[in-house]
């Protein structure tokens, strides 16, 4: 057997990009090159890089305390789960927090099973939620791709995209939970619209399921609102977070509505670095600074800029919401993304949808960079 080179396990693909370090929305490579990131990093990298006042929230919280358990009660994550949950509102009164994206959905479906009783978890085609059992089970194409294990832990029924019958017929007194992405991101920044997800939750009520909302990708303001909830005015029974809700420092939360909250008791979930004391300060920071700097509202301004004045070279149109945008292309769109990369130094991302490219810019984006990404765009071949 031969061992890699770098002793990694040889399971990503990588991009031809040798990066040392990097600034507000600049990665500077090896070879001296300035790259433009309009990718984040899969949408992590929500304030960019070396913002001044969270690498000065992480510095005072290493020095002060750099981990308890949750055995200790700690101000900072009480402050932390305070202020996510003021930024949510929709009444998600009560987080617990993990790790990572998948950790969050695998304690969701665990809570919607539970409370329910029931052993059916209807997903969205198109899907994704993260590797582990249960996320992994509701992942759209997992199974014959990557899924691993070999048997999902409870039945799943996949919904085709808007299709508001389906959601009648599929969602029903046997459903525990449906999980979606309001905004698919793996999916191809597709936006499932206001009236899908209205019948998703008025089925949920009906029948007594759960609604999780996976805001892993599209949450912590990427569509220009908290959540994609606030966007869409749909309060779900729970949602997950992930990647901006640190920017960059990894750590996820589940928030959970009274009626779910209600059921829970000690023990019934845990973790041990999930709500640790560098996570929470960095989840209390971001709040903090897209609050104070008007983020939100600049997501929805350059998302607008991005939408009316990037249709050009070999877009066709968008899609999507905020900076969870799909540039649907004429040409495949790995090689748009290559030769924005390769011929002008601006990093994009693709997706499951071979014609989209995919926009997980930072919110700090000005909008000079807007016209930096059109112009790049009109001078490719269309
Ligand atoms: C919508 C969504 N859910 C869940 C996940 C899984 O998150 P993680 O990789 O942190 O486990 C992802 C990751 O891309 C995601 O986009």
């Amino acid at each position: 057997m031969t061992v890699p080179a770098d002793h990694l396990a040889p399971v990503y693909a990588q991009w031809p990009l040798d990066v040392v370090d990097a600034s507000g929305v600049y990665l500077h490579t090896r070879d001296g090159r300035r790259i433009l990131d309009l990718y984040g990093g899969h949408a992590v990298a929500a304030l960019g890089y070396s913002h001044p006042r969270l690498l000065a929230a992480l510095d005072r919280q290493a020095r002060s305390l750099i981990f308890q358990s949750n055995a200790v009660p700690l101000e900072v994550r009480s402050r932390a789960a305070l202020r996510l949950t003021r930024f949510a509102g929709l009444g998600l009164n009560t987080v617990f927090f993990i790790n990572t994206g998948a950790e969050a959905n695998e304690n969701a479906l665990k809570l919607a099973l539970k409370i329910t009783g029931r052993r059916k978890v209807v997903a969205v085609e198109g899907s994704f939620h993260g590797r582990t059992a249960a996320a992994g089970a509701v992942t759209w194409g997992a199974a014959k791709k990557w899924y691993g294990f070999p048997q999902a832990p409870f039945d799943v029924e996949f919904l085709p995209r808007g299709d508001l019958e389906a959601v009648r017929r599929s969602v029903g007194t046997d459903t525990a939970a449906v999980i979606v992405e309001p905004v698919q991101g793996v999916g191809g920044a597709l936006d499932l619209g206001a009236s899908f997800l209205e019948a998703l939750r008025v089925r949920c009520s009906e029948v007594c399921a759960q609604l999780i909302f996976d805001e892993v990708q599209c949450g912590m303001g990427r569509t220009g609102f908290p959540f994609a909830a606030n966007l869409y005015g749909i309060a779900p029974d729970m949602i997950t977070t992930a990647k901006a809700l640190g920017a960059g420092f990894p750590c996820a939360a589940l928030l959970l509505a009274d009626h779910v909250a209600s059921h829970l008791k000690t023990d019934d979930l845990g973790t041990t670095f999930g709500g640790g004391p560098m996570a929470c300060a960095m989840i209390e920071t971001v709040v903090d600074i897209i609050e104070s700097e008007g983020l939100l509202a600049n997501v929805r301004n350059l998302s607008r800029q991005i939408r009316d004045s990037c249709v050009v070279g070999p877009v066709t149109g968008t899609q999507g919401a905020g900076f969870l945008l799909g540039l649907r292309t004429r040409r495949p769109a790995k090689d748009v993304q290559k030769e924005l990369l390769e011929q002008h130094d601006i990093l994009t991302g693709t997706s499951g949808d071979p014609q989209v490219v995919r926009i997980l810019a930072p919110y700090v984006l000005e909008s000079q960079h807007v016209d930096a990404l059109r112009a790049a765009l009109i001078s490719l071949p269309a």
